[in-house]
């Protein structure tokens, strides 16, 4: 597929998406937003594809943030259109049947912290900075940020990051949860793989339905413990738990489809 703002590659069936403007930090400007949207669309389709790294290119930034120059040139009353539009593709990611996880490479700040938190989780490497710093520019987050970070560290603390607009370092990103591992530059890549690798030699079926169990203890329109039950239903059905169940008990290791 030909993009101009992000590079896509696949190896292994782990498929990456760079965000590439590296000049501009990798903001997202509207072009980025149509191409990650495209990108996902394919990730839903390809059956080659089974899982999915976002990342940003160079060794600044993950992504900086919303393109501000746009902002700018926006009619005022485009906000809710601009927000709307951002949400639909990063719940796209969220709600995606394959693993997506963040390699967050540097600057994840405003759109780009709401993009790695729409992910299904985060690795980071010892240069990365998050933060939801719309206050300084009389803007909140728009791309679903109140929501997923109150979500991912707790109230107190979303309330001091969004309304201070400070930046924390990855180690203590890590500790409020919004991170799962720090990793040096280098290692980055490797290790978001490794977890990757790991998760490819489960059951798909059921990798997907836990993806699906846990977004719902997030949407207040759901029962989380009553879709666990029909999600558990659909498992219990499938081929995947044919074979991983047998190949336990004949202490074999399961071969999933
Ligand atoms: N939107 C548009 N352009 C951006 C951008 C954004 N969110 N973030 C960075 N850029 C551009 C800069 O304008 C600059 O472009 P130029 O070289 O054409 O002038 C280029 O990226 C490099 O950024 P610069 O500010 O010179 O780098 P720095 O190392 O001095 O500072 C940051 C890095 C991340 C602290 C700073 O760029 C910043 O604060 N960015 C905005 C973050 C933000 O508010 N995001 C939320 C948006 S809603």
């Amino acid at each position: 597929m030909d993009f101009s703002t992000i590079k896509t590659s696949l190896d292994n069936h782990i498929f990456t998406i760079t965000i590439n403007r590296p000049d501009k930090l990798n903001a997202l400007n509207q072009t980025v937003l149509d191409e990650l949207n495209e990108a996902m669309e394919l990730v839903y389709k390809d059956e080659k594809i089974k899982a999915v790294i976002i990342t940003g290119t160079g060794e600044k930034a993950f992504v900086a943030g919303a393109d501000i120059s746009e902002f700018v040139s926006e009619k005022d009353n485009e906000g809710e259109n601009l927000a709307k539009k951002g949400q639909d593709i990063f719940f796209k990611i969220e709600n995606c049947p394959k693993p997506v996880i963040a390699a967050v490479n540097g600057f994840a700040l405003g759109g780009g912290c709401e993009l790695a938190m729409a992910c299904h989780f985060r690795l980071a490497n010892t240069n990365a900075k998050f933060g939801q710093p719309e206050v300084n520019l009389g803007l909140i987050p728009g791309y679903g940020g109140t929501q997923r970070l109150t979500m991912l560290i707790g109230k107190g603390k979303a309330m001091e990051l969004m309304m201070t607009g400070n930046m924390i370092g990855a180690e203590e990103a890590k500790s409020l949860g919004l991170v799962n591992y720090v990793e040096s530059p280098e290692n980055l890549l490797p290790k978001t793989k490794e977890i990757l690798n790991t998760i490819l030699s489960k059951s798909p079926v059921a990798v997907s339905k836990v993806i699906a169990a846990v977004n719902t203890f997030y949407d207040p329109r759901k029962n989380g413990f009553d879709e666990e039950v029909k999600l558990f239903g659909k498992v219990f059905e499938s081929d995947d738990k044919k074979e991983g169940t047998a190949a336990f008990l004949e202490k074999r290791k399961p071969a999933f489809k």
